[in-house]
């Protein structure tokens, strides 16, 4: 099922998210339409959160319009390694319409749960890195837009008030 995602400033986006104790039926349920609400918006990532369930779990699929679907699900993920730095442009599906230059590693590594309730580590690198330290950002409540620097942001908040006023009156 697609669920709604919320949008930035929804307060539930700024909260920091719960492990995941037991992945039972519910949370299987819930990893199911997470993915089903990324590939239908369409993005790469997409965290609990962002759906309003307070639960340590992202969907992230990097691949290529061109290549076959590859579904990552990690459950209660965590950085355990980085290196390098990098910037590239990044947007989100909580803040429609709006991208900026974030600084992240390069390289990642990511232990979790799979949704099989296996132990498993991700190496992740350019564009997966990126995406998997996005997804975990929003876990601890913080958006890609609050990394960037508080001129930007100012800019950033009249611009996206704009966007959102836009999108109100064309509904
Ligand atoms: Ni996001």
């Amino acid at each position: 099922m697609v669920r709604k995602i919320l949008s930035y400033p929804d307060p539930e986006l700024k909260k920091i998210s719960l492990a995941v104790e037991q992945i039972d039926d519910e949370v299987r349920q819930l990893a199911k339409d997470m993915a089903e609400t990324m590939y239908a918006a369409p993005g790469v990532g997409l965290a609990a959160p962002q759906i309003g369930v307070l639960q340590r779990i992202v969907a992230i699929d990097t691949s290529a319009k061109d290549e076959p679907a590859d579904l990552i699900v990690a459950i209660n993920p965590e950085i355990i390694y980085a290196e390098g730095e990098c910037c590239e442009e990044e947007g989100c599906l909580s803040v429609p319409e709006y991208y900026a230059d974030v600084k992240r590693h390069t390289k990642v590594i990511i232990k979790g749960l799979s949704i099989d309730g296996e132990e498993q580590q991700w190496e992740a690198e350019g564009l997966l890195a990126v995406a998997f330290q996005h997804e975990i950002d929003h876990l601890d409540g913080i958006l890609f837009v609050d990394h960037i620097s508080p001129l930007k942001r100012g800019i950033f908040r009249r611009k996206y008030k704009k966007i959102m006023m836009d999108k109100g009156s064309q509904e």
